[in-house]
Parts: structure tokens; C-alpha cells; sequence
């Protein structure tokens, strides 16, 4: 057993930390305060060769393995959560999924503008009525000769509105009184294709999360990701893998929640002394830090399982799982060492804490990941 990263993964890991804190840590507040997505940080990341990890080397792309997106990841989220679930999206969901069940002119179409960063993705599954059970869409596709025509709904969807290209799920038939879901990649100026709300939400500000209404939109038969029918195994599929990318960015959050409450308690000094010197605080760290370490193993050994081509779902549902619970019990008592000062804006905390939130609820809330977990003990 080897707990050490690999030689190029430790070298991805330090040059990925050094260029968040260089890159993206003076720029990204402005994004997040403005609301506004931060296309000039996806652009340096996508010269870093960032964008291209889930893409393969003839297709433009920078791919190697899985684990070492995880880590580039979790430091990108240490500096900017919005910036990792836009980049995790982008690589573990859209990328991916052509990489894996792309026809050869998709991949053609697609890849090398998405390893370049010259076309952002998203994928959309989840509707008004349907997130947590994703096979009940009402978004319909119907084949007409060489397209589909698709009406629905679709809502949540990450970087929804900049995305030049989408991978959308629909339901095309029904059999036994149980919806059959396709996938299409769907671009921006396809006719019948709007963005109808840009969600206010309470952190993940860069972050831009969208409403997409189909009317009559047409889409070409070469448009349609993998076999018809074959939606539901891409979307979960594809969601296996990157429920270990939300761990990276819980973990990523969580430890810079940690940085910001140690930093905090060495300065802060109350009855003659540093906060940090009193037993209270000095057990809270020790929780926070313990929680973190446990959530990368978690998540290191999914993508390690990932990567030797071993099964992983029951592995990535764990650490998402506990990543993001851990997140959240980490960011509240990050906070709570900070007092007073860390219900004010004026300290990170109070972002982070907001930010935080949604890692339950997101790519499977909490209970979606249990589900998964007790169905494969269940059966093993
Ligand atoms: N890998 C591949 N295929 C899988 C699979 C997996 N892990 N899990 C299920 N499948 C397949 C099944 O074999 C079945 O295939 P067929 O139709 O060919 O028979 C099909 O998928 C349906 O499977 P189930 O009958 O098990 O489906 P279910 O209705 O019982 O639901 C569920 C299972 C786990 C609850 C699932 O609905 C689920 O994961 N829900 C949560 C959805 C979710 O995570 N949404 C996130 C939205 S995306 C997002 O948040 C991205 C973003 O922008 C940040």
C-alpha cells in the first residue's frame, strides 16, 4: 500500500497550488463579488492544460489520470469553490462523457475546442420536478427523419448560461411505465434553445447557474450522445466519476476554512492570551483537520479505484458523502472560532461558509449518496 503521490502528481499539485495563489486568488473575489463569470481565470487554467485533463492527447487534450484531476481540483478550490465545480463540470461531466460515449465526429467537434477552453460545457439532467429522481423527466425528445425535436425544462444547470455546447437528457420513450432517458449535446444557437433564468443563490457567486428552456428545439440526429435509450447509464455513470471532483472541492474549501481559523485563533487574544492557546479551540482544529484528512483518503482511493478500472460507484458516493458533510461541520466551526467577526463579510469565512452549503445537495444530495451506497451493500 502507498500513501505517496506519484512523482508527476506531486509536481501537478505544487504547480496548480503556486498558480491559484498567483492567478486566481487576486482576480477571483472580483468575480464573486460582481456575480460574474470568471471566462479570463477558465481561459489561464485552460493554458495550464487544466480544461483538457479528462480530454485525450489526439483529440488536443492533457489527459492522464483521474486522481490527478481530483488533486487539481481540490487546490483550485482552495482558492475559488465556483471556479472548481465550473472546471469539474466542464472536464468530469461534459468532456468525459464524449471521451466515453461520443461518436468520432463528436469528438472531433468538441474536444480540442473544450481542452482549449475555446468552448465551456454543462450538463443538464435535473428539472423543476425531477432532481434526486433523475429517470422522471418530462423534458421530451421526439425523433422526427434525421433530428429530434426537444421540449422541456431543464433547471440547476452549471454554467448553463456561458456554455457554448450542453449534454441534455430527455426522455424518449417508455417502457413498462418506466421513462427511457437519451442524451444530446446541445449547442447554445441551436433554434428553441433559451436560457430562461439565471438562479440568485446563496453562495458559489462566479458560478452561474441557469434555467434552460427547450421549445421545439431541434437537434441533429448526430447530435444524440450514445445509444437511444442509454441516457440514464451515461448521466449516472458520468455522476460516479465526478462525485469524486465535489469531494476535491469540499476538501479543497474545507482546508482553506481550517487555514483561515488557525490564522485567526494565533492572532485573535482574549483573557491575557491567543485564542489558540485555549483547549476549546485547540479540539476543534484537531476535529477539522481529522475530518479533512479522512475525506481526501476517501476520495484519493475512489479516483485510485477509478483509474485501475475497478468499480468505484459505492467508493465515490462514500467520499462525496463524507466530504461534504465534513465541509459543512468544518466551515461552521471555522466560523464559530472566528465569533462575531465571522458573521461579517469582511473575513472569508463568512463566504466560505456560504459556499459550502451546497456540496450536500449538488451531484446527489446526501441521501442520493447513502441510496447508492446501501443498494451496493445490499447486493455485494
Ligand atoms: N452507472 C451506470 N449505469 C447506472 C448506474 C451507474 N452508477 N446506476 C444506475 N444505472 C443505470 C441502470 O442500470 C439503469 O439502466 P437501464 O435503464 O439501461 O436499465 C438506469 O441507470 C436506471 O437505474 P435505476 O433503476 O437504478 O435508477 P433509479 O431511478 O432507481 O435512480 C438514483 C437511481 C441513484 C436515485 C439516481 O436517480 C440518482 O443518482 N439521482 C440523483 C441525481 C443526481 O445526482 N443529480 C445531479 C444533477 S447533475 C449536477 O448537479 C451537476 C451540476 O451542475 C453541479
Amino acid at each position: 500500500m502507498n500513501f505517496e503521490l506519484s512523482e508527476d502528481q506531486q509536481l501537478l499539485k505544487k504547480m496548480v497550488k503556486e498558480f491559484a495563489q498567483k492567478e486566481i486568488a487576486p482576480k477571483a473575489h472580483l468575480f464573486e463579488d460582481k456575480h460574474e463569470f470568471p471566462r479570463e481565470l477558465l481561459a489561464k487554467l485552460a493554458e495550464l492544460g487544466i480544461l483538457g485533463m479528462t480530454v485525450p492527447a489526439e483529440y488536443g487534450g492533457t489527459k492522464t489520470n483521474f486522481l490527478s484531476l481530483i488533486i487539481a481540483l481540490e487546490e483550485i478550490s482552495c482558492i475559488s469553490a465556483s471556479l472548481s465545480v465550473i472546471v469539474s463540470v466542464h472536464c468530469s461531466l461534459f468532456c468525459y462523457a464524449i471521451q466515453k460515449f461520443g461518436s468520432e465526429m463528436q469528438k472531433k467537434k468538441y474536444l480540442p475546442k473544450a481542452a482549449k477552453g475555446e468552448i465551456v460545457g454543462a450538463f443538464s439532467l435535473s428539472e423543476p420536478g425531477a432532481g434526486s429522481d433523475a429517470i422522471n423527466l418530462k423534458t421530451r425528445a421526439v425523433r422526427q427523419g434525421d433530428h429530434y425535436i426537444l421540449n422541456g425544462t431543464k433547471s440547476w444547470v452549471t454554467s448553463g448560461s456561458e456554455a457554448e455546447a450542453s449534454i441534455i437528457f430527455a426522455t424518449t420513450k417508455k417502457e413498462h411505465g418506466v421513462k427511457k432517458l437519451s442524451a444530446f449535446i446541445i449547442e447554445e444557437n441551436f433554434p428553441g434553445f433559451h436560457i430562461s433564468k439565471i438562479e440568485e443563490k446563496m453562495g458559489l457567486h462566479s458560478s452561474l447557474t441557469s434555467e434552460i428552456s427547450l421549445e421545439d428545439c431541434k437537434v441533429p440526429l448526430e447530435n444524440r450522445l450514445g445509444e437511444e435509450g442509454k441516457g440514464a447509464s451515461i448521466a449516472f455513470h458520468c455522476l460516479d466519476g465526478s462525485r469524486i471532483g465535489i469531494a476535491a472541492q469540499a476538501i479543497g474549501l474545507a482546508n482553506e476554512a481550517l487555514n483561515e481559523a488557525v490564522r485567526y485563533a494565533k492572532q485573535r487574544e482574549a483573557f491575557g492570551k491567543t485564542i489558540s492557546e485555549f483547549q476549546a479551540i485547540q479540539f476543534m482544529l484537531a476535529d477539522m483537520a481529522t475530518l479533512i484528512e479522512a475525506s481526501r483518503l476517501l476520495a484519493y482511493k475512489a479516483a485510485y479505484l477509478r483509474d485501475k478500472g475497478k468499480p468505484f460507484s459505492k467508493e465515490a458516493s462514500m467520499a462525496k458523502l463524507f466530504a461534504s458533510e465534513a465541509a459543512k461541520k468544518i466551515v461552521d466551526q471555522a466560523l464559530q472560532i472566528h465569533g462575531g467577526y465571522g458573521y461579517s463579510k469582511e473575513f472569508f469565512i463568512e463566504q466560505l461558509y456560504r459556499d459550502a452549503r451546497v456540496f450536500t445537495l449538488y451531484e446527489g444530495t446526501s441521501e442520493i449518496q447513502r441510496l447508492v451506497i446501501s443498494r451496493h451493500l445490499l447486493k455485494e
